[in-house]
């Protein structure tokens, strides 16, 4: 992709200077072809004192991009995955085998290859999204043992002034703090746009993966893709507010979370009492009863990873 992208614009700086050929007179062109782009360039350096730093920057963005550029050739984002795990007790100490288990089933409700996908009664099968196009790949596992039974949400466990574990590379790389959060909860995130020092998502680890101490109802790894949703700048389905707006077109207007594992055919009592989107990743239900992400929210995950957007920098 970045190959095709650099040829691409080589062709189109060609292009511009057969074409300045015939009007640039400060080059000689009866023995070898001219392109001014460099004269121009240098004297653009000249008139403006920033026009360098500016090239600067793209250079080291344009090296950045070729060591670590993670957009694979068919557009799928590859984004390594660090856990940081915090433990006291010996079942907190999560296992390899169960941290890979998280990062497969990441894979596999990414891509929707997960084995639920195709649940049959779901009346949103139309809009369902197909693979969204990123891969976790697990990167590293950093441990550390604490005398701390719980670390809340107010962020300890991502800084080690507080016992916790500084993240590594938060620009280029998902970081995955796990361990015991306490107070019910199973998982948080921080929506794109906070501070690097802080980004990533943390999990309890009774509720990471699909195996080991993964436990009942939210045994099969789904607090992770839920969690992920938020870092890939996803709302919870229901808006945060009673019938409330996720910001995404194609998912309906819900009184608020579900939870368990709602009946087929549950309605909102919203505006047009629409069937609720129960088996969405973005709601509370259980991890069975969950099983897809919408075309509109696919589009939203996207759009975080394009040039410009909050993690380009994972490209
Ligand atoms: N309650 C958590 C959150 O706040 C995670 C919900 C995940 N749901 C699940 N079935 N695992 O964001
Ligand atoms: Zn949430
Ligand atoms: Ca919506």
């Amino acid at each position: 992709m970045k190959k095709l992208l650099l040829s691409a614009t080589a062709a189109l700086t060609l292009f511009s200077c057969q074409k300045e050929e015939t009007t640039n007179t400060t080059v000689d062109t009866t023995t070898h072809r001219g392109c001014a782009s460099h004269a121009v360039l240098e004297r653009q350096m000249q008139e403006d004192p920033t026009r360098a730093s500016r090239m600067q920057d793209i250079e080291k963005f344009t090296k950045n991009a070729i060591q670590n550029g993670r957009l694979l050739a068919d557009g799928t984002i590859e984004i390594p995955v660090v856990f940081n795990v915090l433990y006291r007790t010996t079942s907190e100490n999560t296992s390899l085998t169960q941290l890979q288990s998280q990062i497969d089933v990441l894979n596999k409700d990414f891509s929707a290859t997960n084995s639920d996908y195709n649940t049959s009664n779901n009346p949103y099968a139309s809009v369902r999204s197909g693979n969204v196009g990123i891969k976790f790949v697990l990167d590293q596992v950093i441990r550390k043992s604490t005398t701390k039974t719980s670390w809340g949400t107010a962020d300890a466990m991502k800084k080690s002034t507080q016992g916790g574990i500084n993240p590594t590379s938060p620009t280029t790389k998902l970081n995955i703090w796990v361990c015991t959060i306490g107070g019910g909860i199973l998982g948080y995130a921080q929506f794109p746009g906070g501070s690097s020092a802080t980004d990533g998502v943390v999990l309890d680890s009774k509720y990471t993966g699909n195996t080991g101490t993964a436990t009942y109802p939210f045994n099969l790894g789904r607090t992770a893709t839920h969690e992920v949703g938020h870092w890939m700048n996803l709302r919870h389905i229901w808006g945060d507010a009673t019938c409330g707006s996720d910001l995404v077109s194609d998912t309906p207007v819900h009184n608020a979370a579900n939870s368990g594992v709602p009946a087929v055919g549950h309605r909102s009592t919203c505006t047009g009492t629409p069937l609720e989107m129960y088996m969405n990743y973005m709601d509370y239900t259980d991890d069975r009863g969950m099983y897809m992400f919408s075309v509109g929210q696919k589009s939203r995950m996207k759009a975080v990873f394009a040039v410009g957007g909050s993690r380009a920098s994972f490209r």
